[in-house]
């Protein structure tokens, strides 16, 4: 029986979270989880103090390890952050011989990246192949061995700001692990709640975390579209603790345990006691006061959503409708302001996995960790597969098969 461990970081505005998964006999199951507050290590998705998330990153790790029975030593883990930028290109070459070479294919898909000038202060860190085309037929996943002239690619290529990244390896490291891989929050977040229908029909995942919102629009099944917007649940807090002048982290608790939209208030009026600040007496507020607040932020971040989707364009329709996870997708009535808002059928995403820890599973804020292991999962099947051709495929034609099924295996 073979056995293997696949870790996901995911380290968050508000907490850090490692996933362990076991993989048996190629059957993935998640085996341990670990949490811990990042405590303002991280503002908007971006590292803001290296030792306070270090000391996240090692407590979410020690008790994930304690879990799973374990030790952690490498990990794959995500970015997020307003300094994403995704960008659809086009890649075309003329096909030598008729027929589609895997080198060809290695072409076009660089000819893509071309189109998109990285400045030295950014690294891309998805090349995410959407389809091909030969000879203006679209929808071809796999090119290769197929007679042609002209081979065009689609691609949504997934930047990241350097030092971003830095950040991001430098603490994984200074918490004593190797990073394997990191991935587009987004991306990872659609691997663990989207089912296939929904990336074949079209989907906008929304990701409410603390301290962004992101974006992935899947169609065909592939990522087209991903933004990220930073402005989330801790935008919330605050508005409440300011609305309501109590602390960050009286209004932290009475967002979770009164807060809802407007939708979701019973019709019976509602009060809550808010406790005053520096030794003031409590006051009673109706609940609905609390509401107005939430409700407020929330078709904000909707309206800038809004905007996102349409900046996608109708080359993209979402038909399947949005799918929201994040902590902040517990708010009740956020599905039903969703729905109304965006007009798209909406639903909550838990993320779907077949084994293990299934009732820890059981909340959308695990969304991201349980996706970076079935990325990393992937990742790995990948490389075995493509390894094995190697094997058969001797000299640097079977290297460059490894490359190119690299691209396959992203495409989502
Ligand atoms: N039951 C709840 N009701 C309302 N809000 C909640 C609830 N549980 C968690 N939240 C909010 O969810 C947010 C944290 O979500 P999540 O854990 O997905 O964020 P994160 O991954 O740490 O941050 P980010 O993805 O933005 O970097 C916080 O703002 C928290 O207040
Ligand atoms: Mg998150």
């Amino acid at each position: 029986m073979t056995q293997e461990l696949i870790v996901g970081l995911d380290i968050g505005t508000t907490k850090v979270c490692a996933v362990v998964g076991e993989v048996r006999d190629q059957q993935l199951d998640i085996v341990g989880i670990g949490t811990a507050p990042t405590a303002g290590g991280l503002r908007k998705g971006v590292v803001v103090n290296i030792d306070t998330t270090v000391r996240a990153i090692r407590k979410a790790v020690e008790e994930a390890e304690t879990m799973a029975g374990c030790e952690i030593r490498s990990v794959y883990t995500g970015v997020a952050g307003a300094h994403i930028q995704g960008h659809n290109s086009h890649g075309v070459i003329v096909i030598k011989d008729r027929e589609v070479t895997p080198l060809e294919v290695e072409r076009v898909v660089e000819s893509a990246k071309l189109m998109v000038s990285v400045p030295s202060d950014r690294a891309v860190i998805h090349t995410l192949v959407q389809e091909f085309l030969i000879d203006g037929q679209d929808g071809i996943k796999d090119p290769v061995g197929i007679h042609g002239v002209r081979l065009e690619c689609r691609v949504h290529i997934v930047t990241a700001a350097l030092n971003a990244l830095n950040n991001i390896v430098k603490c994984t490291n200074k918490a004593g692990l190797e990073v394997s891989g990191i991935a587009l929050q987004g991306l990872v977040c659609g691997e663990a709640v989207l089912t296939e229908e929904e990336k074949a029909l079209g989907v906008a995942l929304l990701d409410f975390g603390g301290g962004t919102t992101d974006l992935a629009i899947f169609a065909g099944n592939s990522l087209r579209y991903s933004a990220v917007i930073p402005v989330a649940g801790n935008n919330i807090t605050n508005d409440i603790a300011v609305g309501l002048q109590t602390s960050l982290n009286h209004a932290e608790a009475l967002k979770r345990e009164y807060g809802c939209c407007l939708n979701a208030l019973g019709a019976q009026e509602e009060t809550i006691e808010i406790p005053g600040l520096g030794g003031r007496r409590p006051r009673s507020i109706a609940r609905r006061e609390l509401a107005e607040i939430i409700h407020l932020r929330l078709s904000e971040l909707l309206g800038l959503i809004a905007k996102e989707i349409h900046r996608a364009g109708p080359a993209h329709p979402v038909l399947a409708g949005a799918v929201i996870c994040g902590g902040s997708s517990l708010i009740p009535g956020l599905e039903q302001l969703v729905e109304d808002t965006l007009n798209l059928p909406a639903r909550v995403g838990y993320p779907l996995v077949t084994g293990g820890l299934t009732d820890v599973m059981r909340d959308p804020a695990y969304a991201t960790g349980v996706g970076l292991v079935l990325y990393g999962h992937r990742l790995q099947q990948g490389s075995a597969a493509s390894s094995r051709l190697r094997g058969r495929r001797a000299g640097s034609r079977g290297n460059l098969w490894g490359r190119v099924k690299k691209w396959f295996q992203e495409v989502v």
